[in-house]
């Protein structure tokens, strides 16, 4: 058990949980020998590569601002790191951005086959909520277990992450105003972020005030996220991101450089960091973790 808010750093700490993260997802896929080999290979390529594990790394520092019990976190950060590879996979098919490179490695649906890149999107997605559902960490808090699976459900769901890329793909060619694009990266990117942040914070249980501070902070970091991502496609290279830097350009996507230009998108960044940050203060030291990953978010170069 990690002490919360104390020494070792952050940073130091994050790689341990990037550690923990893997392994509880290396146990999952594991535990049931039906899974056909073909399909196990394709879920461990597209959850198992080189990814930056931030909604894991959120989750983790959350628990930490409460002393959440680590095995607790182990299944949400897995659960959460799941639905965000699947949404991956399926983002970049054919029929989606069409994209070849992710994570530095070919796409999962260049690496095996379309069809696989589908059935192993739709496995990860199954997977993430038998874990929140089945994991014996879960066990004595059954009214937050079912908070938790309704904080995923609802965030990777058709009023969320996938009714938010719905509006992306629909958005193509076509510019959205600033309202209309805040929207879709609220929704295609934010909601899975805010999940990270407000399922372990159903295990603390904190005065509503708190618990809604959380709430606002996860969800304008969310929006962030996506504004920093655009952003990046305009400042750094195909390698240096591990995936195409000429993808939205490509697919004729509304961002935030596209639709409010260079400039304004970096000062809406900024000012939402800005908030951001203020909220992470405002709840003490045991948050510094938070803040730690607020400004990795925040200054990420890929
Ligand atoms: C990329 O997310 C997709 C978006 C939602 C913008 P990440 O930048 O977290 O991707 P990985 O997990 O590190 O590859
Ligand atoms: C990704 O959005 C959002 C989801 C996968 C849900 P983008 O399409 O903008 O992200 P990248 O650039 O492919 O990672
Ligand atoms: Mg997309
Ligand atoms: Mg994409």
């Amino acid at each position: 058990m990690i002490a919360r808010g104390t020494p070792p750093t952050f940073a130091t700490r994050a790689e341990h949980y990037r550690e923990r993260v893997v392994k509880r997802l290396e146990t999952a896929l594991s535990a049931d020998k039906r899974i056909p080999p073909r399909l196990v290979e394709a879920i461990e390529y597209s959850v198992l590569g080189p990814g930056k594990r931030v909604r894991p790394l959120l989750t983790y520092a959350t628990g930490e601002v409460f002393g959440v019990g680590l095995e607790g976190l182990d299944a949400i950060a897995a659960a959460v790191e799941l639905v965000h590879a699947y949404s991956l996979v399926h983002d970049d098919l054919p029929a989606m951005d069409n994209d070849d490179l992710r994570r530095g490695r070919p796409t999962t649906h260049r690496a095996f086959d379309e069809a696989t890149a589908i059935l192993a999107g739709d496995g990860l997605q199954a997977l993430a909520f038998e874990i929140l559902c089945c994991d014996d960490s879960l066990t004595a808090a059954p009214e937050a277990r079912l908070n938790i699976v309704t904080w995923l459900a609802r965030a990777a769901g058709p009023a969320g992450m996938v009714g938010g890329q719905m509006l992306d793909l629909q958005a193509e060619g076509k510019p959205l105003t600033e309202a209309q694009l805040e929207d879709v990266h609220r929704r295609k990117t934010g909601e899975l972020i805010r999940a990270a942040v407000m399922m372990p914070v159903e295990l603390a249980k904190p005065a509503a005030g708190v618990s809604s501070r959380l709430d606002r902070l996860a969800t304008d970091l969310g929006l962030l996220f996506q504004i920093r991502d655009d952003l990046l496609e305009i400042d750094q290279d195909t390698a240096t991101l591990g995936k195409s830097a000429t993808s939205d350009r490509d697919n004729q996507k509304s961002t935030y450089p596209s639709v409010l230009g260079v400039d304004a998108a970096r000062q809406r960044a900024q000012s939402l960091y800005e908030e951001i940050v203020a909220i992470a203060s405002a709840l003490g030291p045991e948050a510094a973790g938070l803040s730690w990953v607020v400004d990795y978010i925040y200054g990420r170069a890929s």
